[in-house]
């Protein structure tokens, strides 16, 4: 977990190639199926635009789904999923069916200057999802994915007014779950300064105390 643009889809897609396992990414699933135009689509278009939560009952559905496929079997990264209090409970829930239990929860912290310059520079593939700083990780073509040569885009709610609605729904209704794995003993927060390779390490040796 972390703040937007704190760096989780970059860390975690390395950790899940460090590990051998899959990576949940709720908000890669979403932006999927909005870009499919599926009736989940259509039903969480509207919040993602504002900066807002998908209701927790939808991302319940998503994730029991997702989790019970036979990749996760053995073990997954979640990233952006739970968001709150009640995602929590229903996470609970989920992996108590699956006999499955959470290893770690690491909160990926940034500071607000480093937040804005990295969503404001993300680009992102709408082909194959491959993300893309226009500073800080230049494809090799301007504009064009590395791996799959689409024209690389700016997410929708990577517009300033949105960043700060995404800012603000973090604090209210996400921080307040770090506060309850720490309590359980889950929680650990890593630095997400620097470059993504050094937060890397730091993220592996959390795993590795963890
Ligand atoms: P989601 O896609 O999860 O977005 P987010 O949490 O706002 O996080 P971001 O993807 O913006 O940032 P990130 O931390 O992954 O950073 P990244 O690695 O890309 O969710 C989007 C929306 O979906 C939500 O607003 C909500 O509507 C909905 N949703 C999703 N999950 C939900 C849930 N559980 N419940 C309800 N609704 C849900 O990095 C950002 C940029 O910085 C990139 O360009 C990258 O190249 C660059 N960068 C990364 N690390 C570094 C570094 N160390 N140094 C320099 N540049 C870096």
């Amino acid at each position: 977990m972390g703040v937007p643009g704190a760096g989780k889809g970059t860390q975690a897609v390395r950790l899940t190639e460090a590990l051998g396992v899959p990576r949940v990414s709720t908000g890669d699933i979403l932006r999927e199926a909005v870009q499919n135009g599926s009736a989940l689509g259509r039903k969480v278009r509207g919040h993602m635009e504002v900066g807002a939560l998908v209701p927790d009952e939808a991302m319940g559905q998503l994730v029991a789904e997702r989790l019970g496929r036979q990749d996760a079997r053995d073990g997954f990264v979640l990233d952006g999923f739970p968001r709150t209090l009640d995602q929590v409970a229903i996470l609970d829930r989920v992996l108590g069916s699956l006999g499955a239990k959470l290893s770690s929860v690491f909160l990926l912290t940034a500071s607000e200057r480093d937040i804005v310059t990295r969503l404001a520079g993300r680009r992102v593939c709408p082909g194959c999802g491959a993300v893309f700083h226009v500073n800080n990780r230049p494809p090799r073509s301007a504009g064009v994915c590395d791996d799959c040569g689409s024209a690389l885009v700016q997410r929708q709610d990577d517009r300033e007014e949105v960043i700060l609605e995404r800012l603000d729904v973090f604090r209210k209704r996400t921080l307040p779950i770090a506060r309850a794995y720490a309590e359980r003993g889950l929680l650990t927060e890593v630095d997400g300064a620097g470059e993504p390779a050094q937060v890397f390490v730091r993220l592996q040796a959390s795993l590795g105390n963890a």
